[in-house]
């Protein structure tokens, strides 16, 4: 059985990932979160009492708390997941993304490097930093191609450029100084527990409530889908058989336009509520992104061939339980949109 330290895990994909390792393994989780607007403990209800889990409202870029909580609890390995994920915030306020993103990993780094160093012998080997990071630090593609782990980063916009410079962080505290790392690039992620500020969640709320459906442009830009599940599943795995110093991209080998994404869900919609058919008559074309890369293609063959990892959702699978899951909880939805929820986080954890 492993300690695992997992940063940003009440966000959408920590908490698949601490459900995971709950659920469907021995291990013990650690889960050092700020609780910013986009993490939420509800997401974690399943599993907080168990036994095996801890929790630790903390920043990233806080030094002494952090290597406090390492001393406390004498991890044997690092997930980092925390991050502010939204480009369009990064877009009207880039500054939070420096903060957390370079400065928190930086620290973080910091923090498990000399925590790594003083470890027995046996742990130091076991020992891992596994950052986790997105395909947008490579950049936009045109209608051809795939990013590779070799493809060169370009990063467009705020966020991407800030999760490209934390990859470039994490390279280099495992060239200089040997910490042992990986790290994963994915692809779009979907599914439950996903803030609704984000295309899929946005438009099924949205769709549900008979609000506009506000795509950008002309809904043409596409982007590789990835079922969170299946992502989780790829980091676990990555983490215990991932190679040292590697890369490894992840993506469902999935890609759809915005406007067809919008489309299959307004299509289950449809279904499950024909007396409000076609809510694709709520699709409204709004001023696009600024910069807005045009697409993202994942090619996945070199997780696929040395870890054997595959995707167990399609796409049509993996939306459909999605939209069925936010129809059936619409009280995790009322409290993330409605500030309650901040309330009872600050009333429990402070401000
Ligand atoms: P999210 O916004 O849902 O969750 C981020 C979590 O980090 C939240 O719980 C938040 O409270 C926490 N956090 C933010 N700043 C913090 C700080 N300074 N200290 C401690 N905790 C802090 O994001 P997500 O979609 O779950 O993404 C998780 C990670 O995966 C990110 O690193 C993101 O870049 C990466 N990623 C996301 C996607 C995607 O499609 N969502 C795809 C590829 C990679
Ligand atoms: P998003 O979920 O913000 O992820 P990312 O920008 O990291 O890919 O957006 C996915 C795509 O959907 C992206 O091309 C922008 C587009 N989009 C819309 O068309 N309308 C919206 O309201 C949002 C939030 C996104």
């Amino acid at each position: 059985m492993k300690k695992i330290l997992v940063t940003g895990g009440a966000g959408f994909i920590g908490s698949a990932v601490v459900r995971q390792f709950i659920n469907d393994t021995p291990h013990g989780v650690v889960n050092v979160d700020k609780l910013t607007y986009s993490g939420n403990l509800e997401s974690l209800e399943t599993v907080s009492d168990n036994s095996r889990y801890r929790f630790e409202k903390a920043d990233i870029c806080d030094i002494e708390a952090i290597s406090a909580i390492f001393d406390r609890h004498e991890p044997d390995c690092i997930m980092h997941l925390a991050a502010e994920s939204h480009v369009d915030r990064s877009i009207s306020g880039p500054l939070e993304f420096m903060q957390t993103n370079i400065l928190g990993t930086y620290t973080l780094l910091e923090a498990s490097r000399n925590y790594w160093q003083k470890l027995p012998e046996g742990k130091r080997n076991q020992f891992r930093f596994h950052h986790i990071s997105t395909d947008e630090v490579y950049g936009s593609l045109g209608d051809q191609g795939y990013f590779t782990e070799d493809t060169p980063y370009s990063p467009n916009s705020p966020y991407s450029a800030s999760k490209a410079s934390s990859d470039h962080l994490v390279r280099a505290w495992h060239h200089t100084y040997g910490l042992p790392v990986v790290t994963t690039n994915c692809s779009n992620n979907y599914g439950p527990y996903h803030f609704p500020e984000k295309l899929i969640p946005l438009m099924i709320l949205n769709a549900l409530q008979g609000k506009p459906l506000p795509v950008y442009g002309k809904g043409e830009n596409v982007r590789d889908w990835l079922f969170v599940e299946d992502h989780a599943r790829a980091l676990r795995l990555v983490l215990e058989k991932g190679r040292i110093g590697e890369t490894y991209n992840v993506g469902g080998r999935c890609e759809r336009s915005n406007l067809d994404v919008v489309n299959s869900i307004c299509a289950i919609l449809d279904e499950l509520f024909p007396g409000k058919a076609p809510h694709a008559s709520l699709i409204a074309f709004v001023k696009d992104r600024p910069g807005h890369d045009f697409r993202y293609a994942i090619d996945a063959s070199k997780i696929e061939r040395e870890l054997g990892w595959l995707p167990q959702e399609t796409f049509e699978s993996g939306i459909r339980k999605t939209v069925e899951w936010y129809i059936d909880n619409p009280e995790w939805v009322n409290h993330v949109t409605s500030g309650s929820y901040r309330h009872w986080v600050e009333e429990h954890y402070g401000k």
